[in-house]
């Protein structure tokens, strides 16, 4: 008989707790703890190839040490084809390494998944497992995207022990399993999709990978809160984690590095979903550039950086008279409390008051920044929505706003500068350069270093922002 116990996991973290509380104490989430069944002699399907040392010799074994100078070569990259995928992943797919793409559903990780397995599938035997849908869908998406006749072999499966069996005999280079979400494991009593199955399954998957050298890519669908299967502990498990993301209601997509051990995080790939696939964006920036012929007030272009890559993008404000009660401030693309952060700064370094005011405040195209450089292009917009004094057509702004309303330096600056000037742009605002060299790029610079100098440039003289809300502002709302 096997020897039976129970544990409550976390379904949120992943946290074991020995009895049932309301409350996980690891996370402090509400009614997330599931009870599970732990059969102690549960060995691993796959666990007969990878158990050595832990037997007879165990007891006496001690670590093998090694020096840090012994040669090693980098791993080679296994490039797929797609430009914008290979940069995400650092340079191309590694060997032997498990990568997770996370994203909303039908956000496209299945079509990118059978793009790049398309591609790779010729120079490497590649299986494409899915346990989400028929292989008659599959192959009607490969229809559609005109890669039908890819030397790809697929596979409708959920069963973990068949799959490991299967990868164990099949000599595949690539394999992806999509989702993990669907992948069972007979041996655990929970359902396919709670953390113990997930953490179980992707747990002999990824060991698999590095014992055979298959390159393991796992999808994962993200829950409501925004991580992938609730417990983050998929992350923690896999060498690079990538997420589609995307707004439903615009075309383009974007795949984000969120880790990765083999290159760097923050790089993005940008495509966009088309009727027959995704397309590689060489030049996103041009996405994201709100078009118009002429000056708008409350608009102010950021020349920011998405990992390795400089990407313009346009930050829209709009201000109006607060009706009753609170001020509104919402916010889409931007973090809402870094703008609570500019309005205060403005407020009290500046001298301009947007306690009367709701402020909306957008980043064109859908796109979401998280650099703090993008600090001044919002104050700017904000401060241009609020006077109605549009900002100079061509010109970009960057610079990160400190609580004493200091304009602080930039990383990348020489990038973010030929960036620009790429895209037709004449006039940079940054910050001070204190001991940097100006980057040598075809723009003219002006260089700031208080936010209280940057607004007087742009400040009509009569703003209606100092005192009373004036009838400028009124009359527009
Ligand atoms: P899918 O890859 O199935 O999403 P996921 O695997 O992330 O759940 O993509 C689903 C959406 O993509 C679906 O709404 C239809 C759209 N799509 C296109 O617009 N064009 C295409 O060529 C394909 C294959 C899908
Ligand atoms: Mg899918």
């Amino acid at each position: 008989m096997p020897k039976e116990s129970k544990q409550y996991v976390c379904q949120s973290c992943g946290g074991v707790s020995a009895k049932w509380q309301g409350q996980c104490p690891h996370c402090a989430e509400w009614n997330t703890l599931v009870e599970e069944i732990v059969s102690k002699n549960i060995t691993a399907p796959g666990a007969a190839m990878h158990s050595s040392s832990r037997g007879k010799s165990g007891g006496r074994r001690q670590l093998e040490l090694a020096p840090l100078d012994a040669k090693t070569p980098a791993p080679p990259r296994l490039q797929t084809g797609i430009a914008e995928f290979d940069r995400t992943c650092g340079g191309g797919l590694v060997q032997g390494a498990a990568l997770l793409i996370g994203g909303d559903p039908g956000i496209g990780k299945s079509t990118l998944l059978l793009q790049v397995t398309a591609q790779m599938a010729g120079n490497l035997p590649t299986l494409y497992i899915t346990g989400e849908e028929s292989l008659d869908q599959i192959r009607l998406r490969a229809q559609r995207l005109g890669v039908i006749g890819a030397p790809l072999t697929l596979a409708a499966e959920t069963d973990l022990t068949t799959i490991l069996n299967t990868l164990k005999v099949g000599g595949y280079g690539l394999v992806i399993i999509d989702s993990i979400q669907t992948v069972h494991w007979d041996a655990l009593d929970s359902t396919a999709g709670t953390v113990a199955q997930v953490r179980a399954c992707a747990g002999e998957l990824i060991r698999m990978a590095k014992q055979l050298g298959f390159t393991l890519m796992l999808v994962g669908h993200v829950t409501k809160e925004g991580t992938i299967a609730g417990p983050r502990v998929l992350e923690h498990m896999v060498d690079c984690v990538l997420y589609f993301e995307g707004d439903r209601n615009h075309q383009f997509r974007i795949l984000r590095t969120v880790k990765n051990r083999f290159g760097a995080t923050d790089e993005i790939g940008v495509f966009t979903m088309t009727q027959t696939g995704l397309q590689e964006v060489t030049n996103p920036s041009a996405l994201f550039l709100a078009e118009r012929d002429h000056p708008v007030s409350g608009t102010a272009v950021f020349a920011g950086m998405e990992g390795t890559r400089p990407l313009l993008v346009e930050i829209q404000a709009l201000v109006a008279p607060t009706g009753y009660g609170t001020p509104r401030r919402a916010v889409v693309g931007w973090d809402s409390a870094r703008l609570a952060m500019i309005l205060a700064v403005l407020e009290s370094r500046a001298g301009m008051s947007f306690a009367q005011l709701d402020v909306y405040l957008n980043v064109a195209g859908g796109l979401r920044i998280t650099e703090p450089a993008a600090d001044l292009a919002v104050a700017a917009a904000l401060v241009s929505a609020a006077t109605g004094e549009p900002l100079p057509e061509r010109q970009v702004i960057m610079g990160e706003i400190g609580l004493s309303g200091e304009i602080r330096a930039v990383n990348q600056l020489d990038l973010r500068l030929k960036e620009s000037a790429k895209l037709g742009f004449t006039d940079a605002v940054i910050p001070t350069l204190r001991d940097a060299q100006l980057p040598n790029a075809k723009i003219a610079v002006k260089q700031l270093r208080e936010l209280r100098q940057f607004i007087s440039s742009i400040e009509k003289t009569s703003s209606p922002l100092r005192g009373e809300v004036t009838h400028e502002v009124r009359r527009r709302g």
